[in-house]
C-alpha cells in the first residue's frame, strides 16, 4: 500500500475549514492549485518588506505574524500572506512557524484564478484582510 504522509492535498484542504464551505466537489479543483508544503519551528515563511508571491493556508500547527506593532498567533484553519497579494504592497510582517506545520501554499496567479471563480472565497478572505489592516494601522 502506498506510504500516506496525511499529505494528500485534498485531505488536507478538508481540514481547512474555510474551504469546506465551498461544497466538496469544488474541493479537488482547489486541491490542484494548492502545494502542501511542511515547515520547522523557527522557520522563517515570510520576510516583512519582500514582495509578495503566495499566500499561505494553515492545515496543521501555529505560526507567528511579527507586524510592525506587536506579534499575532495564527492557527490550523487560518491563512495568512494575502496581504501583500490584495494590497500589491510589500509584506506587511515577518511570519514564522512557531511548531512544525502544514501549510498549503497558494501561488499569486491561482490566488487570482481562485478568488475570481470563488466570489464567496474573495469575499472571506477581503473581509480577514481588512480586519488586519485595521488593526495593523490603530495600533
Ligand atoms: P502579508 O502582508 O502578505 O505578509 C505578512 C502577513 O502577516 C500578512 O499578509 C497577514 O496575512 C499577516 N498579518 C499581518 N498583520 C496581521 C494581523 N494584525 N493579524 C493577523 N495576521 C496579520
Amino acid at each position: 500500500p502506498k506510504l500516506d504522509l496525511g499529505l494528500e492535498p485534498t485531505k488536507l484542504v478538508a481540514k481547512v475549514p474555510f474551504f469546506t464551505k465551498i461544497g466538496a466537489h469544488r474541493i479537488s479543483e482547489i486541491a490542484s492549485m494548492l502545494m502542501p508544503r511542511l515547515v520547522v519551528p523557527g522557520e522563517r515563511i515570510i520576510n516583512r518588506g519582500e514582495p509578495g508571491t503566495a499566500m499561505y493556508f494553515i492545515s496543521s500547527g501555529a505560526v507567528e505574524a511579527t507586524t510592525k506593532y506587536q506579534p499575532v498567533r495564527l492557527g490550523s484553519g487560518d491563512f495568512f500572506g494575502e496581504l501583500a497579494l490584495l494590497t500589491q504592497e510589500p509584506r506587511s510582517a515577518t511570519v514564522t512557524a512557531i511548531s512544525y506545520c502544514q501549510l498549503l501554499v497558494l501561488q499569486l496567479d491561482d490566488f487570482n484564478r481562485i478568488t475570481s471563480a470563488h466570489p464567496y472565497l474573495q469575499e472571506r478572505i477581503t473581509e480577514v484582510a481588512g480586519k488586519r489592516l485595521d488593526l495593523d494601522m490603530l495600533i
